[in-house]
Formats: C-alpha cells, structure tokens, sequence
C-alpha cells in the first residue's frame, strides 16, 4: 500500500490521498471520475466555495459595520457555481448581459447584482434596468448622460462611480487596475466631475465610490493605500474596493489569509472615512480557484532536449499559463510526487501551448491521468474551442458523490451557430 502523501494546501478543502494512493477530491477518487466523465474535466470541491464564502462573511461580520460581499462572477461564470453562491447568500457583480444573465439564472436577487462595464451597451443597460440590478457602476463619463436618458421618467437608478486611485498592487500588468493610465475607471480629478455630474442628474442616485486595483494581488498594504488615495473625493455611505486577492497557485507559495484581508479594507475605510459606512467586496478568483482541479489524460511522452508530457487538453481549458504566464504545478493522480523533470503540454497548435513548463511529475506515462489544482478561477470562463475541441464538462464533488453539472461540449455543439451548412 503507497504511503500517504501530504497534500499541498493549493488543492480544495478537504482532498486526499486514498488507500489506493490516488487523489480525492470532495471525496471522491479522481482515477473513477476520469473514468465516468472522461478527460479533460473541471472537478470542483463544492463545499471547497461554500467554505470560502462563509469564511468571507464571518470575516465581514466580525468587523464591518455594514458590508455585502459579491461573488465576482467573471472568474467562473457556470449556473451551478451562481446558485451555489446565491444559496450562500452574498451578491454578485456582472461584467457584461451575459453574466447578468446567467447570474439571474443562477438565483441571484436582482437587488443584490451590480453591473460593471467599461463599455456598456445601451442593450446591456436597458436589461439591467430591466432586470432592476441593484447598482450600476459607472466606469466612465461617456456613460452618465446615457444612463441617466435610459432609467428615464418616474425612475431612478443606485450608482457607484469607480475610481482608478493611481495604486498599483504587485501583480501581471494584464491585471493591474489601479494605475492612472488603465483603461477602467475615472481619475481622482476626472471622478470630481462625475460626482458633480451624476448629482445633477435627473434619475440617479450617487450611493457611493468603487475601486478595484487588480487582480492576484499577495500584498496587502497597497488594498490599504488605495483607500486613502481616494479620500479627497469625500465622504459616501457605500465604498465598494473591488476584489483582487491573490491565491496561491503552487506549494511554495502562499496567500493572505482572508481575515487579514477583509481587516485590511475594513479598517482603512474605517480610518479614513469614519464608522458606519457600507464596505462592499468582489472576491472572485479567492472564492473560487482553489475549489477546482483540472484532470487530463496523457496522450504521449516525448524525449528530445527536454521531455514533453502531451495531455488531452491545453490552452482551451486553461489560458492563464499562455496569457500571462500564470505558474500551476501538476501530480500524476495515483503517483504523487516527482522525479522526472518534464513539460505539461497540452494538444493545441501553438508552442506556447504550455500548461505547465518545468513540472515535476512520477515517471510520467501514455494513460496516466494528470491533476493540475487551481484551476477554478478563469480556467472555465476563458475556456475556448481552438482547435475544434470541445469545451471540457464540469463536475461537482461532495461526499463522496460526484454529478455533472456542465457537460462536455459535443462536435453537434460546434455546429450549433452555423446558419449555412
Ligand atoms: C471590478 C472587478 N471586481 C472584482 C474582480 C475580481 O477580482 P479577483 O478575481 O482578483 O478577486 C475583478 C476582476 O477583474 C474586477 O474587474
């Protein structure tokens, strides 16, 4: 029998090594789940998210004098993760109609919604209005006389104003936010004008500021600084700071707890703008990526200068690694460990098609199924059909139980757009 292997903390809440020496995940084996619903798979730890979401909120309650936490939806857009995040009871945030619709599909209360955009379409404003979402974030000064047109007669509608504080937290620049020169949000000195702007408007209600510096963000001061940054625009009942903390992706790192966090963001607006105001949050990527594993099945191994370890899927299913360079580690499933020093490729037509460079797997062989963890933020919601290949199923786990709550793309999928054939 294998002996049992410490799990590295990146994997969901709750994963294991078995007595048959494979991985588990919400209690079930990952050999068997690649068995039923094929490779590759999204398999997601549900009480993995719950735990998370819950730790949010306790986190909240125990220091804000009002708050809401909003599920950032864009970092796993499937019904099964909205309804998951509804039942939990916090809000979402919806960058597009189409996450608007899907959220609401999901369970989310309208009220509990807000919409962002740095191009909103008129479409997209009229169906939130619609939908009546509870704030609309108004990304730029193009928008206010638009959005005031279309709430209309007899109406009136909550906004934020977002802000680009001129912060910038250490992170890719593909996800940087917070500096001057972004393309989202206004200036301090542009924002002035907003605020006057929206006040004189007929049919908007200026609740409050929105700020979000960036993505995968490890350090904690900068959430700090940006709060304080923007101070001069005074004082508001609701101050929404986005989300942005980081995750940790690979064993050797690691990630602000997320008390620390929340006391971080709290306590600045506390400090700066006084007691009860409404601090708003918009985790999406440490609510839920570490929820989610991706399993592949290898399909070859290549010897030449290196050796190549090819699997069944890539950059459709995971884009981060040729986005931006994002690091993920990966284990054979029954073989944890290492030994074989290899590159985690995947099948699509582009060198770059990269999932893992340097990977340390067992003895890697064709037939082996592959774990790579973390892969529950922007692995689904980038995932694409370059070369034909049909987006992977999404699988929960819990107890042992596993059901299929995304099913895999089918070639009849790839056709389902054409109006000629
Ligand atoms: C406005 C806004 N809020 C929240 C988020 C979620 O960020 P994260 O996944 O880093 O928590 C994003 C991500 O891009 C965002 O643009």
């Amino acid at each position: 029998m294998p002996a049992v292997q410490q799990l590295s903390p990146v994997y969901p809440l709750g994963s294991t090594i078995n007595e048959r020496g494979v991985l588990e995940i919400g209690g079930c084996d990952t050999l068997e789940l690649a068995r039923e619903f094929g490779t590759p798979a999204y398999v997601v730890a549900e009480d993995d998210i719950r735990a998370r979401a819950r730790a949010f909120v306790e986190a909240f309650r125990g220091r804000a004098d009002a708050f809401d936490v909003l599920f950032a939806s864009k970092a796993f857009p499937c019904t099964a993760v909205y309804r998951l995040l509804a039942e939990e009871g916090i809000g979402c945030d919806v960058a597009s109609g189409g996450e608007l619709a899907l959220a609401l599909g999901g369970g989310f209360d309208p009220a509990r919604i807000y919409l962002h955009g740095n191009a909103k379409s008129d479409a997209e404003i009229e169906q939130a209005l619609a939908a009546g979402v509870g704030h609309i974030v108004i990304d730029n000064v193009d928008e206010i006389d638009r959005l005031d047109r279309l709430v209309g007669e007899g109406r009136r509608q909550a906004v934020l104003i977002r802000v680009t504080p001129g912060v910038r937290g250490v992170t890719h620049d593909a996800i940087s936010t917070g500096q001057i020169d972004s393309k989202f949000g206004l200036s301090i000195e542009d924002a002035r004008g907003a605020i006057e702007r929206v006040g004189a408007a007929g049919h908007l209600e200026l609740a409050g500021l929105h700020l979000h510096i960036g993505s995968q963000i490890l350090e904690l001061e900068p959430f700090r600084r940006a709060v304080e940054a923007i101070a001069p625009l005074g004082d508001f009942p609701v101050y929404n700071l986005g989300g942005g903390l980081g995750v940790a992706y690979t064993a050797d790192r690691e990630a602000p707890r997320i008390n620390d966090y929340v006391a971080t963001k709290v306590d600045a607006v506390r400090d700066v703008f006084g007691p009860g105001k409404t601090v708003v949050d918009e985790p999406g990527r440490a609510l839920v990526a570490n929820s989610c594993v991706t399993l592949y099945t290898v399909q070859s191994v290549k010897r030449n200068v290196s050796t190549w370890v090819a699997v069944d899927g890539g950059m459709s299913d995971n884009l981060r690694p040729m986005l931006y360079g994002a690091r993920y580690e990966a284990q054979v499933v029954d073989r944890f460990g290492g030994g074989t020093r290899c590159h985690l490729t995947g099948k699509h037509c582009e060198s770059g098609d990269v999932i893992v460079r340097d990977a340390d797997l067992a003895d890697p062989r064709v037939g082996d199924v592959v774990v790579t963890p973390v892969t529950g933020a922007y692995g689904h919601a980038m995932a694409n059909n370059y070369n034909g290949v049909p987006r992977p199923p999404i699988v929960f786990a819990k107890d042992g139980d596993a059901r299929l709550v995304v099913r895999r793309e089918s070639y009849d999928d790839l056709f389902a757009r054409d109006v000629e054939r």
